[in-house]
C-alpha cells in the first residue's frame, strides 16, 4: 500500500459541538498524521466549488448553506492507504447506515450534518488538497 494524502473537513456541526479534537484523535489513532490544518468559515463560492459534483442534486442549496453555517476545520491527513482508511473511519454518508464505531454513527446529527467530509478517491484528494492549501502550507 502506498502513502497517500486525503482532505478531511470537520463540518460546522462537528466544530459547533466541540468534536474537532475527537475527530483528529480517531484519525491519528488509526495511523494517519496531520500535515496541514486550518480553522476557517467557508464563503459561498468555496462551499459551492468544494461540492460542485453535487450542483444538480436537490440537496445542493441546503448543503452549501449548512457548510457556511459556522467554522470548519480543514485538514490534510497522510498515511498508508489514507483515502480509504479515512472513509472507513468516517462511516457511511447517512448515519443510519454507518457501521458501529464510525465517526458518523457516533456523532452525526443527520444525513446532511454528518460531522466530517473525506475525499473519495486519490484523484479527488489531490484536487481538494490543492483547492484548500498552497504547497508550502503542507508540512513534511
Ligand atoms: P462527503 O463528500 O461530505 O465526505 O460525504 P460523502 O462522500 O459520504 O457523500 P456525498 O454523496 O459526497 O454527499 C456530500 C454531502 O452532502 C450531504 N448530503 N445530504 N440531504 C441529503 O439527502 C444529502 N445527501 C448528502 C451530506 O453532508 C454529505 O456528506
Ligand atoms: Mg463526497
Amino acid at each position: 500500500m502506498a502513502t497517500e494524502r486525503t482532505l478531511v473537513l470537520v463540518k460546522p456541526d462537528g466544530v459547533r459541538r466541540g468534536l474537532a479534537g475527537e475527530v483528529i484523535r480517531r484519525l491519528e489513532d488509526k495511523g494517519l498524521a496531520l500535515v496541514a490544518m486550518e480553522l476557517r468559515t467557508l464563503d459561498r463560492a468555496t462551499a459551492e466549488e468544494h461540492y460542485a459534483e453535487h450542483r444538480e442534486r436537490p440537496f445542493f442549496g441546503e448543503l452549501v448553506s449548512f457548510m457556511m453555517s459556522g467554522p470548519v476545520v480543514v485538514q490534510v491527513l497522510e498515511g498508508e492507504d489514507a483515502v480509504k482508511r479515512n472513509r472507513d473511519i468516517m462511516g457511511a454518508t447517512n448515519p443510519a447506515n454507518a457501521e458501529a464505531g464510525t465517526i458518523r454513527k457516533l456523532f452525526a446529527e443527520s444525513i446532511e450534518a454528518n460531522t466530517v467530509h473525506g475525499s473519495d478517491s486519490e484523484e479527488n484528494a489531490a484536487i481538494e488538497i490543492a483547492f484548500f492549501f498552497k504547497p508550502e502550507e503542507i508540512v513534511g
